[in-house]
């Protein structure tokens, strides 16, 4: 225990404030005594939630996973995040706090309370829950047993894209094959088995995480991350090998150069592509002209932010701006998973101001695919896999620094506690943080810097993840469907859906194209638009198509292209284009097959016909 005190003392000591200057007067915030001012901002939230668009097809799928950001996480995160741009921080809102739809995600699986990003990972990637541990299995399987995995494979989302003619891309600040990036591409009965040196001899027979991404996954158009270590053989030398890096714990030993397996595959397949290792290799690539790209940016996990070399590794804005760019270019759309991976490792550490260094990186990356991809088309989904047992705690005044001591009206606060010693607005349930009794003394200690140890209650050498719910921040087409608490596991459902991928793709479950709102109806002014109305509905009436001539989607109107029936809605615009050569052929042959599929989305102005709404 002295040594891990010596340890946070010096971290604490020797490594450098990231606090932001100038700080903000009671005069800046005049405006909030105001009840005008909290009555026009209701109003403002209330008119964009009326606004957001909600309706339509996602033809892309971007998924930012914060590890182990749990709600708390996102508060500290967002204040600290404020506190930098020279705000009292509390009132800031993060990029997805701007969303217009939020739910809630249990994460409790199949043999704990309390998740692992493993089995988390494949809950919100594969639709299941499973045993901690595990990727991509289902719970017949157990965690460490090769023989038991064998039939028990459950497939992905990534997998549902590709099979729709979608582009799929992965970006994690972690080892790219770390438990959440690996759920959607892996099948392991243990986590831990990144590179074959991991698995033990009586379970080889299972391929090791980064063997199955190279080899068993060569259509994931872009992968980016750390973890180069296992993808590499012993004897191969490292490109940028950090002196510290134990490489013979972690190279491959089969002999197996992944990389250049990799580039041969995407040579032989002709396809432009290439490998990076370094911010100057990657800001190189240019995506309009790559369709492959390999980013493997460390031995290791990448870099916290609040440490990045910058000169070494790309931030996670640039590189799911990068790998927007590339999948973008595929006409059916793309699916992305953006993973934090380091707001757990930093929570881990009960480093609450690395933690919150993360969380902002992460917010200029969705902030960045915001601005990159429209609310028409793209479907953003932003959540956890797993909370983290980090508190807010206290009566710190509006505005007092969310990583510093609990101060009030500029007094730290020591009469609350009952031994009379200052404590950290941020504490831990549990973790390295935790000081001996009788508890440290933090007078006049400076615990905002950045890898200073928050006190923890129970003494562990690694704080534990958190069982409660965690939130799920939605826009885009169809993202209302997470409004409500839901099984953790119902998140890629709702990807899928809003796509019409996997189980939801063309023939097989109606998806978002296939809406109707019953109650909205259309009535025809124009003769000639009526009577085609009709044929079409009494063609198709014993479907979920058109029960009735006038049973429509909230219309305000209808216009006639033919071949088409152009159907325009207000004001969340859904537009169903009503193909009459083949909705002509349905009163003749097997209803239920023709019906359904003519239905295609597209957005067009009125011009023709101006029907009456009701
Ligand atoms: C795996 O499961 C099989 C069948 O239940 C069992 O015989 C074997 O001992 C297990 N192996 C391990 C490593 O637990
Ligand atoms: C950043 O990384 C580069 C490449 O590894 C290295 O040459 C440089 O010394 C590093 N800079 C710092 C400040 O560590
Ligand atoms: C904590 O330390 C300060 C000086 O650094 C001292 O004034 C104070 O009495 C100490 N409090 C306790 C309860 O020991
Ligand atoms: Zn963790």
């Amino acid at each position: 225990m002295a040594l891990l005190l010596a340890v946070v003392m010096y971290v604490w000591l020797v490594l450098p404030s990231l606090h932001a200057a100038s700080a903000p007067t009671a005069d800046n915030y005049a405006h909030e005594k105001d009840p005008n001012f909290w009555y026009d901002l209701a109003e403002k939230e209330l008119q964009a939630t009326l606004r957001a668009k909600q309706q339509g097809v996602a033809k892309n799928v971007i998924m930012f996973l914060g590890d182990g950001m749990g709600v708390s996480t996102v508060t500290g995160g967002r204040i600290w995040a404020g506190q930098r741009l020279g705000l009292y921080g509390e009132e800031h809102l993060l990029s997805w706090d701007k969303f217009p739809f939020v739910g809630l995600s249990k994460t409790y699986n199949v043999d704990r309370q309390t998740t692992d990003s493993a089995a988390s990972g494949t809950a919100f990637l594969c639709g299941i829950k499973t045993r901690q541990g595990m990727l991509g299995l289902n719970a017949h399987a157990m965690r460490g047993n090769c023989s038991k995995a064998d039939g028990n494979e459950v497939e992905c989302i990534l997998n549902w894209a590709l099979t729709a003619g979608k582009s799929v891309g992965l970006v994690s600040t972690a080892r790219i094959t770390h438990a959440t990036p690996a759920a959607a591409y892996a099948k392991t009965p243990e986590r831990n088995w990144e590179t074959d040196r991991d698995i033990p001899e009586s379970e080889k027979k299972c391929k090791d995480v980064a063997y199955q991404l190279i080899m068993q996954n060569p259509r994931i158009q872009v992968l980016l991350g750390g973890g180069r270590s296992f993808f590499l053989p012993e004897g191969v030398a490292d490109p940028d090998p950090d002196p510290s890096f134990a490489i013979d714990d972690a190279s491959r030993t089969d002999g197996l150069n992944l990389v250049e397996e990799w580039k041969k595959e995407k040579r032989n397949n002709g396809f432009t592509h290439s490998y990076v290792y370094n911010r100057d290799g990657f800001d190189r690539v240019n995506p309009d002209e790559t369709d492959y790209l390999l980013g493997l940016f460390n031995q290791e996990h990448m870099q916290y932010e609040a440490e990045r070399n910058k000169t070494k590794e790309p931030p996670i804005a640039d590189m799911a701006a990068k790998a927007i760019r590339i999948l973008r270019r595929n006409p059916n759309g793309y699916f992305l998973l953006v993973e934090g991976g380091r707001i757990d490792h930093a929570n881990h550490k009960n480093h609450a101001t690395k933690a919150f260094a993360e969380v902002e990186a992460m917010d200029r990356a969705v902030q960045v695919a915001k601005e990159l991809t429209s609310d028409r088309d793209t479907l953003i989904v932003v959540t956890a896999d797993h909370s983290h047992v980090l508190g807010i705690a206290g009566y710190a005044s509006r505005g007092n620094p969310i990583t510093g001591l609990s101060v009030v009206d500029g007094e730290i606060e020591i009469e609350r506690t009952d031994d009379n010693k200052p404590y950290t607005t941020i504490v831990y349930g549990n973790g390295p943080g935790w000081t001996a009794d009788p508890r440290r003394n933090l007078t006049k200690v400076d615990t905002t810097v950045v890898a200073y140890t928050m006190d923890a209650a129970v003494p562990m050498s690694s704080e534990t993840h958190g069982g409660e719910d965690v939130a799920i921040y939605a826009t885009g087409p169809q993202s209302f469907l997470f409004t409500g608490t839901h099984e953790q596991n119902y998140i890629p459902f709702v990807m899928a859906y809003a796509s019409c991928i996997g189980p939801y793709a063309k023939e097989k479950l109606a998806c978002a194209k296939y809406e109707i709102k019953e109650k909205t109806r259309v009535a025809f002014n124009d003769p000639d638009a009526a009577s085609l109305a009709r044929r079409i509905g009494s063609a198709c009436s014993s479907n979920i198509v058109l029960p009735s001539v006038e049973i429509l989607v909230v219309p305000i109107a209808v216009t006639l292209v033919l071949p088409s029936v152009e159907v325009f809605m207000a004001p969340a615009a859904e537009v169903w284009t009503i193909n009459l050569k083949t909705l002509a052929a349905c009163g003749q042959s097997k209803r239920s097959e023709i019906c359904r599929s003519p239905f295609v989305v597209s957005l067009n102005l009125p011009q023709k016909l101006s029907p009456s709404l009701r």
